[in-house]
């Protein structure tokens, strides 16, 4: 059994669609204590079921003001556990509790704030960001809306130039609101006022820690799996990887991992991921070298998506093969996280951005026979990432670029040859390896290299040369949803350009890509 039970403690976060919910989440992750985010139109069942310790409400685009903007739920209300309210979810509470909120007069406030504390509330005591006698606060704020009285039973605890009710309490009832937001970073003392609601306020026991999480899983996979045994699709990726160390931890040899190398991966990829966990781990990886099949495959294919989908069933089909020949095989491991399953939840309601479906290449079909164990579920990446350093895996895996099921598939543009993924994976991998030694690896969120199959006109010594262009592509984004291309030193790309141009033959010129996402995407394909 794990050694403390991490779901004991936990805090419901109710979405009003703001764009930081997730990150409220993962303060209050941080915080030591589990929480799971569900939409604001959720059941009163799955209110009882949850139990929660607190609630949070979210902020939000929507106006409360507006007929039909989402409500807190009644069942929210009566609940007898501390709520805390945040921008839309503290004015839906004024709203919904007798007080008033008005619209906007073009005096909406965005970005930072000074706060003044103006009464005591257990959320601020004692914080200050000046020097000066009164407390203030640098506090972050996006709203249009303001709250222009409070309901019954609370004080006013903060007020900024803009929005003279910036922060109210009625701490007997246990119900707080604050109009910025203390889950991002520019709200200097907001991870430390969240910590104090879910720690103090709700009186949770901060037992979610990297610690206990792996101790919970262990134990619930063995108790899942029993002496079945279980297969993982391991792609080299941090939420494969992880899983493949977590189920080894549990299950040892009744785990099989199976690597298909298709023949798309970067420059060594293959030998790396079987050195790390065959060789030093112990665990059980077959390695499937289907270069040649995928080859073949795409041979004549151009179109992008035409590509994804014949990498992706042909992936399907040799996974399915290895599965076959492993006899005893019940379960079917998958690195799905937490985001997956919300993003999957709200894009089946409606209420939120759909995912990709091309962003599920590798996944399987649905009428395999196996069961499902994902014992990421719960977790989110930076989560899953602090857990695989306590299994041992190396920092540089865990925290390495994300790389696209179809790998150099989708940055050869058009027809995928083998001679163009041995060019690309060369350039791709001087680009890479210059991003380290400058220290900018961990500066951008994704860099790699793409292959365009056009030839320029170049010279070297006396003699003209026709040869093909790579691009280089490094972007700064949080989301991936969006995202600017990364400011690189101009000696950097120079040096990166010309390390290519001089080692590989058949590349006579470098470009870097400058577009935006939107109206660019970061992949090229
Ligand atoms: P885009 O190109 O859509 O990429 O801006 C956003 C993020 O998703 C990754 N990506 C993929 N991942 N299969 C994947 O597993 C795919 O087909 C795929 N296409 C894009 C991309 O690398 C980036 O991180």
């Amino acid at each position: 059994m794990a050694s403390q039970d991490i779901h004991h403690d936990r805090i419901l976060i109710i979405d009003f669609g703001g764009q930081t919910t997730q990150l409220i989440a993962r303060r209050v992750r941080e915080a030591g204590v589990y929480c799971e985010i569900h939409p604001w139109d959720l059941t009163a069942e799955s209110i009882t079921e949850f139990d929660p310790s607190g609630v949070i409400l979210s902020g939000g685009p929507e106006s409360v003001i507006e007929n039909n903007s989402p409500k807190i739920a009644d069942e929210i209300l009566k609940l007898s556990v501390p709520i805390l309210g945040i921008c839309y979810g503290m004015q839906a509470l004024v709203h919904q509790l007798g007080g008033q909120v008005e619209a906007h007069r073009g005096e909406s406030e965005f970005g930072y704030a000074l706060m003044d504390v103006t009464d005591a509330c257990s959320l601020f005591d004692g914080l200050s960001d000046s020097e000066s006698a009164n407390a203030q606060l640098d506090v972050w704020m996006s709203h249009g809306d303001r709250v222009a009285s409070i309901p019954e039973g609370f004080r006013t605890v903060g007020t900024s130039e803009n929005a003279p009710i910036a922060a109210m309490a009625n701490a007997e009832a246990m119900r707080f609101g604050i109009q910025f937001h203390p889950e991002v970073t520019h709200t200097k003392q907001g991870a430390v006022m969240l910590q104090r609601f879910v720690l103090e306020v709700c009186n949770c026991a901060g037992n979610w820690t990297p610690g206990n999480i792996i101790d919970n899983a262990v134990a619930s996979a063995q108790q899942l799996v029993g002496d079945e045994r279980v297969l993982l699709g391991l792609s080299g990726g941090v939420d494969s990887s992880v899983v493949a160390a977590l189920l080894h931890k549990a299950i040892g040899t009744q785990l099989t991992c199976v690597f298909v190398d298709h023949g798309l991966l970067r420059l060594n990829e293959g030998d790396q991921v079987m050195q790390l966990f065959a060789d030093n781990m112990g665990v059980h990886v077959i390695r499937v070298n289907a270069e040649a099949r995928f080859m073949s495959a795409l041979e004549g294919v151009t179109d992008p998506e035409a590509k994804r989908k014949v990498i992706g069933n042909l992936f399907i089909e040799v996974f399915e093969e290895e599965a076959a020949k492993l006899e005893g095989t019940a379960w079917l491991a998958q690195g799905t996280i937490y985001p997956d399953v919300i993003e999957s939840a709200a894009s089946s309601t409606g209420s939120a951005h759909l995912i990709k479906s091309h962003h599920n290449v590798g996944g399987l079909p649905e009428h395999m026979a196996l069961k499902l164990i994902e014992p990421l579920r719960e977790l989110f990446k930076d989560e899953v990432r602090r857990i695989g350093v306590d299994l041992g895996l190396p920092p540089n895996m865990l925290y390495r670029h994300p790389f696209p099921g179809p790998g150099l598939g989708v940055r050869i543009l058009g027809e995928v040859r083998r001679d163009y993924a041995n060019i690309l994976r060369q350039a791709d991998d001087i680009f890479i390896q210059a991003l380290r030694a400058h220290d900018l690896y961990d500066t951008v969120s994704q860099a790699f290299a793409v292959f365009l199959p056009v030839k320029s006109v170049g010279v070297t010594g006396d003699g003209r040369r026709y040869d093909y262009v790579v691009a280089l592509r490094a972007v700064e984004t949080i989301d991936f949803m969006t995202a600017r291309a990364a400011h690189l030193p101009h000696e950097f790309l120079d040096e990166v350009s010309r390390t290519i141009c001089n080692s590989i033959p058949n590349i006579s010129r470098v470009t870097y890509d400058i577009s935006s996402k939107p109206p660019a995407t970061i992949e090229w394909e």
